[in-house]
């Protein structure tokens, strides 16, 4: 299958000296600063979801995804300013062909330059790679610029994930 995101215009960052590299799994630690802002970000963004998101670890994310990457395939890149790790972006393919780009995050002073889309254009380059079957994102509600942003490479809403909380601790919905 061929899959066809829209490719923006590969918008050179206006910004100099952007070092981009890829690390594996066993230096997942790498973004683990740059995570625990985008989760950060994540919790300021609807106020249902602050507390449950503020408890979120970096290690609870780390389990996962080297899950996934035990059951398929993952691709963790950062971009470097100088020496300052500025953003980054993870994507998986599942054994099924199915890709997701899991996280991605660029420090608040270098937004609006390019980089990005520099991330996903890669992430993108890479899917076709590996010849994901699908593409998918999951954008926490309220982050509309996100949307705005995946928007721009063809993604379009498919669902909204709607939850009851409140579990008693037999596991049952309290109502
Ligand atoms: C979304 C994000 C990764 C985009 O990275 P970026 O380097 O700022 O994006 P770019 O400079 O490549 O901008 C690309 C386009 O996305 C849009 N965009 C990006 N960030 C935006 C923002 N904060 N508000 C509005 N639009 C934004 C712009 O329309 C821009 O297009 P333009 O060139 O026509 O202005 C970055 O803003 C970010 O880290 N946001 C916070 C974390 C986040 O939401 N991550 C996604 C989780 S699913």
């Amino acid at each position: 299958m061929s899959l066809s995101p829209l490719e923006p215009n590969a918008m050179p960052s206006t910004i100099p000296d952007i070092a981009y590299r890829e690390v594996t799994v066993d230096r997942i630690d790498e973004v683990r600063l740059l995570w625990e802002k985008l989760n950060g970000y994540h919790s300021r963004l609807s106020p249902h979801l602050a507390e449950e998101i503020g408890c979120r670890t970096f290690d609870h994310r780390k389990l996962d995804l080297v899950a996934r990457a035990n059951a398929g395939k993952i691709r963790i890149e950062l971009a470097a300013h100088g020496e300052r790790d500025i953003a980054y972006c993870i994507s998986s393919v599942q054994a099924g062909g199915v890709a997701e780009v899991d996280s991605v995050f660029v420090d608040t002073q270098f937004r609006g330059s390019g980089i990005g889309t520099e991330l996903l254009r890669r992430a993108l380059a890479w899917f076709r790679d590996v010849r994901a079957t699908s593409i998918i994102v999951s954008v926490m509600h309220g982050n509309d610029s996100a949307v705005a942003f995946y928007q721009r490479f063809g993604f379009r809403p498919r669902a909204i994930l709607m939850r009851l909380s409140g579990e008693n601790t037999d596991g049952r919905v309290g109502l």
